[in-house]
């Protein structure tokens, strides 16, 4: 897979492809992921790249021309299957539409900064809008670590089987049971029983259970 990621701040995206396991996933070549900094396509000699928003009101729009050209020179490259605006108004982001962009190919993310962008570039390459939560971060730079972070631990070979991303939160519209490690007891509080007992199939079902009790408690909203 290969994210092609716009931004004014590219610079702030840095750490999370360079640490742990999505940075194994860079050198595996499992990911790459691609920087373009915003300002190499803007206008004039002041490099602008924002203006005042037509209708008067506070903050500044990124203008179509810097984004359009960056667009339009990575298409002229190869297809995207989508092209992923960063926005609080956007579809907020689940682990489903994490699992249906890890099958595919060419992604570009659109960070936002300011007020946001001109709506024609929304109308003109824009196929997906996502938002990483009911809250309004400074630009779109942290949205797209989280939104890569989540699609690339999925591609195959990036986790081994330990980390499998299978037994995940929400894979199943089901939280994560409790887990324990070693001491079996600490300062008086003990592990389950059961989890000691050796038998798998009623662990299993015990896990199977506490995953259950714990969705009813927490998120009942996610239960189909
Ligand atoms: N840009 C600013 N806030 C955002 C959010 N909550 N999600 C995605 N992109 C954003």
């Amino acid at each position: 897979m290969r994210i092609d990621i716009i931004s004014v701040l590219p610079e702030l995206m840095e750490s999370p492809f360079q640490t742990s396991i999505l940075k194994r996933a860079v050198q595996k070549g499992l990911a790459e992921v691609h920087f373009h900094q915003l300002r190499d396509w803007s206008i004039g000699k002041h490099k602008q790249i924002d203006d005042e928003p037509y209708g008067g009101g506070a903050g500044m729009v990124m203008m179509i021309e810097p984004i359009d050209k960056c667009i339009s020179e990575l298409k002229s490259q190869r297809d995207y299957d989508e092209i992923i605006y960063l926005t609080p108004d956007g579809e907020t982001l689940t682990q489903k539409i994490a699992n249906t962009l890890s099958i595919k190919k060419n992604l570009i993310f659109l960070c936002g900064h300011y007020k946001g962008i001109d709506q024609r570039v929304r109308d003109l390459h824009i196929t997906k809008e996502i938002s990483i939560g009911d809250y309004v971060l400074t630009g779109g730079e942290l949205a797209a670590c989280v939104l890569a972070d989540s699609i690339i631990r999925l591609l195959p070979g990036v986790l081994n089987d330990e980390q499998s991303a299978l037994t995940d939160s929400f894979q199943d519209n089901l939280l994560s049971p409790p887990i324990y490690t070693r001491p079996s007891e600490y300062k008086g509080l003990v592990v389950p029983e059961i989890l000691l007992s050796g038998n798998s199939k009623k662990i299993e079902e015990w896990l199977h259970d506490e995953a259950m009790r714990i969705t009813l408690e927490k998120r009942p909203d996610i239960l189909d």
